[in-house]
């Protein structure tokens, strides 16, 4: 079996070794043009010509969650794209919403201001019930995230293409509910895929619906939010404020409004990291699973997009 391996941001060199010990019997290297035909590309935004080479792949790794750039390209027919399932990204996921939405609801920002000027002061306790938090997208990440926030009794809503239920979520589903999902909220989180459906889908009429002195966390991508209407939203005082993780370009242009935005605080994509070991053990698991014909979870629907 020949496994070729190619990522246009990861240090290639480390994961050869660990696909190799995982997968001792076979011949594992970084692809590059001419490379010979390989059974399995593992792959992180790589160039059309891979896939131009490539006419003999059984299956095709997307070595992260969201497969929105590898769509962009003319893939290979009946091919299967098969994204990160979890792999180590939903805790992470998980810990980095619930940091952002206590954050925001605990005032800690003020906090660290007020201390760094020597002031003792105490901002009025708000309640919780007051900060509904809203998940875009019950999926593997967005399902454990409300599920995390649920736990410091926040009311949780949840909005989802196909109908879902979820213990402690109040469950909208579909176009039909997405203004009413948006008006049951406050803090709103952005755990979507990134599909025609989906993008610019946080444009100046939504961010509206959001309840007033709103927070939008965006941990999914970029194109999801139209940013002049988001610093629009933020200026009039409509939202409070927003924690960005993922941007239309990145890194983020250096002179983009975000930058120096008071009410935004900016982290570089760093949410939910690929975790080298828990992928590449969840890749050779599911290897071992097409080569004995069963399905493998985390197979992309490319219709759908997701
Ligand atoms: P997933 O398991 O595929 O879940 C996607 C969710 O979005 C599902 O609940 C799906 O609804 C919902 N959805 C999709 N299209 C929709 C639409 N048109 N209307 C309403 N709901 C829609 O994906 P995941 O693993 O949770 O990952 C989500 C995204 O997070 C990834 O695509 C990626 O872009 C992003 N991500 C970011 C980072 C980071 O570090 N910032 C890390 C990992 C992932 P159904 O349940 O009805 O199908
Ligand atoms: C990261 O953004 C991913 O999609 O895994």
């Amino acid at each position: 079996m020949r496994v070729i391996y190619f990522s246009a941001d990861q240090d290639g060199a480390a994961w050869i070794p660990g696909l190799q010990a995982a997968l001792p019997g076979a011949q594992i290297s970084l692809w590059e043009r001419g490379a010979r035909a390989a059974d399995y590309a593992v792959v992180w935004k790589p160039p059309q010509q891979l896939f131009d080479e490539q006419t003999q792949l059984k299956a095709l790794f997307n070595t992260g969650a969201g497969v929105d750039a590898l769509l962009k390209l003319r893939l290979p027919d009946g091919v299967p794209v098969i994204r990160l399932d979890d792999a180590g990204m939903s805790v992470q996921m998980a810990e980095f919403v619930c940091h952002a939405v206590v954050r925001h609801f605990r005032e800690f920002a003020d906090y660290e201001s007020d201390m760094e000027m020597g002031k003792w002061s105490f901002r009025k306790p708000r309640s919780r019930l007051d900060f509904p938090v809203g998940v875009l997208g019950l999926g593997v990440l967005g399902e454990r995230v409300a599920k995390a926030v649920a736990q410091f009794d926040f009311p949780v809503n949840g909005w989802t293409r196909t109908s879902k239920a979820l213990p402690g979520v109040q469950c909208f589903v579909g176009d039909a509910q997405l203004d009413d999902f948006l008006a049951a909220s406050r803090i709103v989180v952005c755990l979507l895929p990134l599909t025609p459906e989906t993008e610019n889908l946080l444009n100046a009429q939504r961010l509206a619906r959001i309840r007033p002195g709103g927070y939008v966390i965006n941990v999914a991508r970029g194109a999801h939010i139209v940013d002049a209407d988001l610093l629009t939203c933020l200026d009039s005082g409509h939202l409070a404020g927003a924690a960005l993780d993922v941007f239309r370009v990145e890194p983020l242009p250096k002179g983009h409004p975000f930058w120096q935005h008071p009410k935004i605080t900016l982290t570089p994509h760093t949410s939910a990291r690929t975790l080298r070991s828990e992928s590449i053990a969840q890749i050779v698991g599911k290897i071992a699973a097409i080569e004995r014909g069963d399905a493998v979870a985390g197979t992309v629907d490319p219709n759908r997009g997701y």
